[in-house]
């Protein structure tokens, strides 16, 4: 379920599967409906989804979004015994609650940045003269990437607080706040699989969240990725997993959550250890879309092990030594408001395992394609070094045409820096 680019790698991932033998997405997009049949149910749609579901007795459901996860997708199909990967509302609570997911941190001694909570804006200035700068203010809820804002001064933190707590910018979403210490190093994305008992981590991998090259201008949903990133050696990866994973599913299952689904952790790998940002319940957009690429496993062998409690069979997960990057291409405006509509040219029409456009907001008009959404297209190139890889996707980026489209041509920029100092 879901119409982006991370559904589209996870359709694709799965396509490569001998035990799968067809495919529905709803409601996908011009790329998925070359290689699955799309049904036109949106993902809010959770009655229509899970008819569906029963009616076409699909033995698995895989969840892309958070939105269908917080509103209790999983509760359904568990009611109407119904296989799907992916977690409870209840559990799903870890991404559409940040105040849950830091008190769930506190209890479990999960390394997190320090906080506060704030449910009157009253409370909140008040504290804002008593604090160092710069801080990070989050409002509760889910808002769709923009519920998190570094503030620099009293002025523009309290500028924030009204916007969020009084004008209600964000909805509901900002009712209640948190406040916390701003952490310093590189972000990375860690995501893995949870049956309740066993979590399998996937290959770490690093996402550019800024609209601009140089990490410049607004937040998006990530403008790409790749991965594996060395900014996570192994020794870093056994403190991962040691200090967050197995503790995050520990204390899910300490409070009577069986948690099956994706667990991602985006962290900061500072210099006291890596410490929780945040909580997601799914799969990370784009950081999907270069994950899958290097991963030989079956992942429908995978999900299907999780639903069933049955992650501790697969040993291991099997990889392609290879780096995978991902460009992603976006309308002109986005994240704030753009055109759709326009026409896409120069998407190579033959399947290549070394460079694979995955759609994220397209649709076809006949033969057409056409633009659909913020981001458009990502595309990735998988080779030996990280570079070699970028110059993959960046020769396919090249040819690709549509009105206004923008993209980062600094992808991997901050490792590559890092080694070129080395
Ligand atoms: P979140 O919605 O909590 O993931 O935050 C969105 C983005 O804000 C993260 O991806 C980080 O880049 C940044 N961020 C969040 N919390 C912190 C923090 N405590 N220190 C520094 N940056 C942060
Ligand atoms: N790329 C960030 C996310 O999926 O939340």
């Amino acid at each position: 379920m879901g119409a982006g680019g991370r559904e589209h790698a996870l359709v694709w991932k799965l396509r490569q599967s001998r035990k799968v033998d067809k495919i529905f997405c709803a409601p996908g997009n011009a790329g998925i409906s070359q290689i699955a049949r799309c049904v036109n149910i949106k993902a809010d749609n959770i009655g229509a989804l899970s008819d569906f579901a029963a009616r076409n007795r699909i033995s698995l459901t895989v969840v892309g979004p958070e939105q269908p996860l917080a509103e209790g997708i999983a509760d359904e199909f568990q009611k109407r015994k119904l296989k799907l990967f992916g977690p409870s509302r209840q559990a799903a609570k870890l991404e559409s609650s940040k105040i849950f997911a830091k008190e769930f941190m506190r209890r479990h001694h999960i390394p997190t940045a320090p906080y506060k909570v704030f449910s009157t804006a009253a409370e909140a200035i008040g504290f804002l003269k008593t604090t160092e700068y710069p801080i990070v203010i989050k409002a509760d809820g889910l808002a769709a990437g923009k519920g998190a804002v570094v503030v620099r001064n009293l002025d523009m933190a309290t500028k924030t607080i009204e916007q969020i707590m009084i004008k209600r910018e964000l909805g509901e979403a900002g009712e209640r706040i948190l406040i916390e210490s701003f952490l310093e190093g590189q972000e990375v994305s860690i995501m893995a699989i949870a049956d309740g008992k066993t979590i399998l981590p996937f290959l770490p991998s690093q996402d550019h969240k800024q609209a601009f090259d140089g990490d410049r201008g607004p937040n998006t949903g990530g403008m790409g990725a790749y991965c594996p990133t060395d900014f996570v050696s192994t020794d870093m990866m056994e403190k991962i997993n040691e200090y967050v994973l197995q503790p995050t599913l520990k204390g899910l299952s300490k409070e009577g959550i069986n948690y099956r689904g994706v667990i991602y952790a985006g962290l900061m790998l500072t210099v006291g250890g890596p410490k929780v940002l945040e909580y997601n319940c799914r799969f990370g957009d784009p950081e999907t879309q270069v994950v899958m690429p290097l991963l030989k496993s079956d992942l429908f062998e995978i999900l299907q092990a999780a639903v069933s409690s049955k992650l501790s069979s697969i040993n291991q997960l099997t990889w392609r030594h290879e780096y995978a990057a991902c460009v992603v291409m976006a309308s002109k405006g986005y994240p704030g408001r753009y055109a759709t509509g326009l026409k896409i040219t120069g998407v190579p029409s033959k399947p290549d395992n070394n460079c694979v456009v995955f759609h994220s907001g397209t649709s076809s008009d006949g033969d057409r394609l056409k633009t659909a959404g913020g981001r458009v297209l990502g595309v990735t190139g998988v080779d030996q070094t990280l570079q070699l890889a970028l110059n993959r996707s960046y020769r396919t980026v090249n040819k690709v045409r549509f009105d206004g489209a923008m993209y980062r041509k600094d992808i991997g920029f901050r490792v590559l820096k890092r080694d070129e100092k080395k």
